[in-house]
C-alpha cells in the first residue's frame, strides 16, 4: 500500500509488470481495493467464488462488522432502531437517508395508507393456487404482477422510485396477509386506515367475521422489531439478486420477486422455516442432540445446523440477540411455553462449547430464534 497526497493504492505485480490499484475507504475505516479496470489494465479478470472478497458497489446505508457483530443502518445502530423507532420510520430511513421529521412522518404513513389495497382483479390469482402452494412462490409471482396493475410512472425517475417503493412496502403486507387467509378458506380483510403498519398486517391475517381480533401493542411491538431487524442486510444473497435483475433495466417489482425468490432458500431467508423442521425433529426424537450434532458435523452427510454459521459473521448475529430477548419477553407476556425454545436453547448451549462450531465461528444467525417467535406472533411457518 502506498499512502501520500495522491489518492493511496495498492501496487499488484505480474511478472515484471507492476499495476497501481486504487484504495477505497469507508467511513468506519473498512478498506477496499477497487479492481473495476483490471481487465482493462492488466488483461485478467479476478476469480472470486460465492463473492467472498467482492463488494459489487459502495453503500451509504448498512454497515456491518461481521467480526465484531455490529450492524448499523445509515449510522444508528441496529439495537437503537430495534428498540425505539417504527418500521415505517426505518423504511424512511434507508430510502431518504435520515430519520423523518414528524411532518415527512405523516406524509409517508399517508402514502402507505393510500397504496394498500391492491387490484381487485389481482385478488382472482389467489384462486388458481393449489393448497400447498408455498407462500414466497405467491409472494413473488403477485409482486411481479403488480406492474401489470400498476405501472411505474414515467416522470422523473426518483419521484418514480418514491412511489413504487412506497406502493411495495404498503402492498406486500396485503398481499402477505391475503395469501394466508385464501389457505385458511377464509374470507379476506381489508386493510384499515386507522391501523399502524404492523397493526394492519396482524389485523388483515387474524380478524374474522366471527371473532374479531385484538391488536395487542406487545404483538405489534415484536413484530415491528422483526421488520426492522430484516430491513436490510448490505449485499446479501437477495439484495444482490434484486440489483443484479434491476440492473438490466426492468422495473423494480421484477427485481424484488426475483429478490424474494432468492431469499426462499433454506440457506438464506428460508432458514428460520428450516430450523423449525430441525428443531420439531430433534424434539419428536426425544431430544437426541448427539445425533443432530454429530450429522451436522459428518462432511458425507449433508444435515447442518440451521440458524447456525454467517456469510459475513463470525460471532453472534446482533439480530439473533435481539430476537432471542424478544423471544422471550413475548413468551412471558403472553404467558405461553413453547418446547421448541428450550430445544433451541439447549441446541445452542452444546454447540457452541463443540470444538467443530467453536474452530469454524458458528454462531446462531437471525433465523435461529426467528423461526420461534413468528408462531407464537400467530404467524405459521
Ligand atoms: N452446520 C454445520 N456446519 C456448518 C454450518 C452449519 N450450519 N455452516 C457452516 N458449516 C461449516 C461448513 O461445512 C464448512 O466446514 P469446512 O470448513 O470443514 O468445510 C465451514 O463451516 C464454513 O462453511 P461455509 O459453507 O464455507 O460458510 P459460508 O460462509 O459459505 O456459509 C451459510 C454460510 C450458508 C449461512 C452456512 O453457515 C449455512 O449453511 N448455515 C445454515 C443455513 C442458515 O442458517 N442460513 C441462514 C443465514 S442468515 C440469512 O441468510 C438471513
Amino acid at each position: 500500500m502506498t499512502h501520500g497526497k495522491t489518492p493511496p493504492t495498492a501496487e499488484l505485480k505480474i511478472g515484471d509488470q507492476v499495476y497501481n490499484l486504487p484504495l477505497v475507504e469507508g467511513t468506519r475505516g473498512d478498506k477496499a481495493i477497487d479492481i473495476s479496470r483490471l481487465l482493462q489494465k492488466t488483461g485478467y479478470i479476478t476469480l472470486d467464488p460465492g463473492f467472498k472478497n467482492t463488494g459489487s458497489c459502495t453503500s451509504a446505508i448498512t454497515f456491518l462488522d461481521g467480526k465484531e457483530g455490529i450492524l448499523s443502518y445509515r449510522g444508528y445502530d441496529i439495537e437503537d432502531l430495534a428498540n425505539n423507532c417504527s418500521f415505517v420510520e426505518v423504511a424512511f430511513l434507508l430510502l431518504h437517508d435520515k430519520l423523518p421529521n414528524e411532518q415527512e412522518l405523516e406524509s409517508f404513513k399517508g402514502l402507505i395508507e393510500r397504496f394498500a389495497l391492491i387490484h381487485e382483479d389481482m385478488i382472482h390469482f389467489f384462486d388458481h393456487f393449489p393448497s400447498h402452494t408455498s407462500p414466497m412462490s405467491i409472494l413473488s409471482v403477485m409482486v411481479n404482477s403488480l406492474c401489470n396493475y400498476y405501472p411505474e410512472m414515467s416522470g422523473d425517475p426518483l419521484v418514480d422510485f418514491d412511489i413504487t417503493s412506497t406502493r411495495l412496502i404498503s402492498k406486500i403486507r396485503t398481499i402477505a396477509a391475503f395469501s394466508y387467509k385464501k389457505s385458511m378458506g377464509h374470507p379476506l380483510v381489508y386493510p384499515r386506515s386507522d391501523l399502524s403498519y404492523c397493526g394492519n398486517f396482524l389485523n388483515m391475517m387474524f380478524d374474522k367475521p366471527v371473532r374479531r381480533y385484538i391488536v395487542r401493542p406487545e404483538v405489534v411491538a415484536a413484530l415491528n422489531k422483526l421488520l426492522i431487524l430484516h430491513a436490510d442486510h448490505e449485499q446479501n444473497c437477495s439484495t444482490s439478486t434484486v440489483r443484479l435483475v434491476g440492473s438490466a433495466g426492468v422495473n423494480l417489482y421484477a427485481a424484488i420477486a426475483a429478490g424474494i425468490n432468492a431469499l426462499w432458500g433454506p440457506l438464506h431467508g428460508g432458514a428460520n422455516e428450516a430450523v423449525i423442521d430441525m428443531l420439531e425433529t430433534i424434539y419428536a426424537d426425544d431430544s437426541n442432540f448427539k445425533k443432530y450434532i454429530e450429522k451436522a458435523k459428518d462432511k458425507n452427510d449433508p444435515f447442518r445446523l440451521s440458524g447456525f454459521g454467517h456469510r459475513v459473521y463470525k460471532t453472534y448475529d446482533p439480530r439473533g440477540k435481539i430476537i432471542k430477548k424478544a423471544c422471550d419477553e413475548i413468551l412471558r407476556v403472553l404467558e405461553i411455553s413453547d418446547p421448541l425454545l428450550d430445544i433451541a436453547d439447549r441446541l445452542e448451549e452444546i454447540a457452541r462449547k463443540d470444538e467443530y462450531f467453536i474452530e469454524r465461528h458458528l454462531y446462531p444467525n437471525v433465523d435461529f430464534y426467528s423461526g420461534i417467535i413468528y408462531p407464537t406472533l400467530g404467524i405459521p411457518k
